[in-house]
């Protein structure tokens, strides 16, 4: 047995949707890959660890991670709003969320990420990153801004530029992202070898005016 399937074999899903969705997504080639299982539980774990209440997602995809943290922010009696711009997987997640019984405890919002986090608040807990990779440069400076000091960003797929399989210009996007957040004097960071790596910074330091 591989370490993988090893690890793999000790994880319990936190929603029986989660093996649903799993179960019919490798038939499927219309929607973008969902987060791994172990990432999932992380991601649970992390939220459960920092009692984290408000939880930002950009990118849903059709609700896989999302799953993963509503079931956690219904333990830190928080809530999470995940962003999407696609309008069909947009139904997916709400068709999901309400499957994982997670209505009141999961807001979903269409449209493009760019423009909707504008208005937001500086609040955020934890800011999960795994919508288009062209967006985590772009966004960088924003989501720094609107994470509280002592809160987390996420970053799904930041080892792209070491990963063969996966078209070169994403790897320019996760590398030019990682270059930016080791930068960032705000910021304390790591990089860790889940799934296709993740960067995980801690907010240490305030905005500069
Ligand atoms: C990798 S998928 C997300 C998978 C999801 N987080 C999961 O693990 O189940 C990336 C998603 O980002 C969305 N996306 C790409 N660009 C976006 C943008 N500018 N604003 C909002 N969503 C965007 C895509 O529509 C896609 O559903």
């Amino acid at each position: 047995m591989d370490s993988l399937k090893y690890l793999r074999s000790f994880i319990n899903r936190d929603s029986g949707i989660l093996l649903d969705i799993e179960s019919s997504s490798p038939d499927r080639d219309d929607i973008q890959p969902s987060i791994e299982t172990e990432l999932g539980k992380f991601l649970g774990l992390i939220i459960r660890l920092t009692n984290a209440k408000k939880v930002l997602e950009i990118g849903s995809g059709i609700g896989y991670s999302t799953i993963w943290l509503g079931e956690a922010v219904k333990v830190t009696s928080g809530k999470v709003v995940t962003i999407d711009n696609h309008e069909r997987t947009h139904k997916e997640v709400i068709k999901n969320i309400k499957a994982a019984g997670l209505n009141n405890w999961v807001e979903i919002k269409l449209g493009d990420a760019e423009d909707l986090i504008m208005d937001f608040e500086d609040e955020w807990d934890i800011v999960f990153q795994d919508g288009g990779k062209y967006l985590y440069p772009v966004l960088h400076d924003k989501i720094v801004r609107l994470t509280r000091p002592g809160g987390l960003i996420i970053a799904d797929d930041t080892m792209f530029k070491v990963n063969t399989q996966v078209r070169k210009g994403l790897g320019e996007y996760m590398d030019e992202y990682n270059k930016m957040v080791f930068a960032d004097s705000r910021l304390y960071s790591t990089i860790l070898p889940v799934g296709h790596g993740i960067t995980v910074s801690l907010k240490i330091g305030p905005d500069s005016e």
